[in-house]
């Protein structure tokens, strides 16, 4: 495989991004013969949304990946607009991979397919074509398979819709052999109105509760809430036996605060974990297509694989904890930034640690370049991440208001992106950001007699 990008400034070195093109959401994630297996929506041709294939990755150690062909190309009459977005899962010893066939006929009209192919080494797919009639009742964006088994050996299909009205929602199928499937209808009785499609849709079956996570388009922003062009969230709740979610009074919840997360896929992995990798991410077509990399063949990242819990009726996230194999050296930085107004980093990626040992943080501002500010009023609990958008040079906020007084940040940093894990994943903020000036340099106001308790603790990567 040919990764046959341009040296790029921006490049980033432990995100998996497309080896050059545009790459989308996350698909198809699993482990599988002794591998773990990412497939990624990928334009092979350019950096626009066509030519939608599926990027392959393997790793064994969700750390190291290495490029393999595509596993899906849009060729055959039910696909040759693009593979859309779909999941992953082994059954009997062989990969199944059902995804979204779109194509578009010659009046310009849409139509969906969902697909299955399938592989028994993992590398060489075979496509079996649709498995599925069009449901009655819904417009033509119908997509985004996500399969499941439950326990009583029942297998589940959710996909993203569009009702006759043009109303989001999301449907379900069910099959004893993943060959036939039935319609079972809607997932919720009645779908709360938000937007006009859901895309991506995931279900986590947890011990006591279940986690419906979707992609909702058409939200209008509402106070914090739903500021970026496309959100992603989800409902807590119950997957009943007949296939309907019961879900809890909350309210729809981001799953992440900062500008770009989107279209995010689960999985579990053979040690019992519930991964999640996003997309970094959806935005708005004009700054999408500012983006600088674009100068140099490639467009976007997948976020790093989280792992999620649900604890005290919250989803908190988790950078995995093979990450901490990245770590290069460590530098307790102690004082110096209390001396130095602007610390230069040795390296534009890192991994940086704030703790407040014996107390929680007081208001500060923390620099990442001139590009990037986080600031945190402690009364309030108001947690803030402003960056300047690269197209406008506009500065632009994104808030978010804590559960908890702010006592750890965990920093993932790479010389055009953030990801932000507050207190240990209550909330992430993931965003994109274009410096520059090199070397990147970091730089952290307060008032220094009350933020005595901070550690800080920098890992070059
Ligand atoms: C989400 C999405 C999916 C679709 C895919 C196409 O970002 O629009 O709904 O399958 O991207 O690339």
């Amino acid at each position: 495989m040919n990764l046959s990008v341009k040296e790029d400034l921006y490049d980033v070195k432990y995100h998996i991004r497309p080896p050059h093109g545009l790459l989308n959401d996350p698909n198809g994630l699993t482990y599988f013969k002794g591998v773990y297996h990412v497939f990624f929506q990928w334009n092979q041709k350019g950096t626009t949304h066509h030519n939608k294939s599926w990027g392959h990755v393997i790793s064994k150690n969700l750390i190291d990946w290495v490029y393999l062909d595509p596993a899906l190309e849009p060729k055959d009459w039910f696909d040759k607009d693009g593979c859309y977005s779909g999941s992953a899962i082994e059954y009997n010893g062989k990969l199944f991979l059902f995804y979204t066939g779109n194509v578009s006929t010659k009046s310009g009209e849409r139509k969906s397919y969902q697909c299955l192919a399938t592989s028994r080494d993992g590398m060489h797919f075979e496509k079996k074509g649709p498995i599925l009639e069009h449901p009655k009742g819904y417009t033509s964006h119908v997509r985004d398979p996500k399969v499941w088994q439950d326990t009583n050996h029942i297998w589940w299909m959710i996909l993203g819709a569009q009702t006759q009205d043009l109303k989001g929602t999301c449907i379900l199928y069910r099959s004893d052999n993943l060959k036939n499937w039935t319609f079972v209808g809607p997932l919720m009785q009645s779908s709360p109105s938000l937007g006009y499609m859901w895309e991506c849709p995931d279900m986590i079956l947890l011990e006591n509760k279940d986690i419906f996570i979707f992609s909702p388009q058409g939200l209008s922003p509402k106070g914090d809430f739903y500021q970026n062009i496309y959100q992603t969230g989800y409902f807590s709740g119950m997957f009943k036996k007949d296939g309907t979610f019961i879900k809890d009074k909350n309210d729809f919840t981001e799953l992440d605060r900062g500008f770009e997360f989107y279209a995010p896929q689960s999985f579990v992995d053979p040690k019992g974990r519930r991964i999640v990798f996003g997309w970094m991410g959806t935005m708005k077509p004009e700054l999408e297509q500012a983006v600088p990399t674009i100068s140099n063949g490639w467009l976007h990242h997948l976020s790093l694989p989280r792992k999620i819990e649900w604890k005290n009726n919250h989803l908190y996230q988790h950078p995995i904890s093979e990450l901490h194999s990245l770590r290069k050296e460590k530098i307790s930085i102690g004082d110096t930034l209390k001396r130095k107004k602007n610390l230069e980093l040795s390296s534009p990626q890192n991994e940086i640690l704030l703790c407040w040992n014996s107390n929680h943080a007081e208001n500060f501002v923390f620099h990442i370049s001139k590009e990037v500010a986080i600031q945190y009023s402690k009364d309030r609990k108001r947690f803030t991440v402003e960056r300047t958008n690269w197209l406008t040079h506009k500065k632009e906020t994104r808030n978010v208001i804590l559960k908890n007084s702010l006592w750890h940040l965990q920093i993932f940093m790479e010389s055009s992106s953030l990801e932000i894990f507050i207190n240990k994943g209550e909330e992430v903020f993931s965003l994109r950001y274009f410096p520059q000036n090199f070397p990147l340099s970091i730089g952290f106001e307060t008032n220094w007699n009350r933020q005595n308790s901070l550690d800080t603790i920098i890992y070059p990567l």
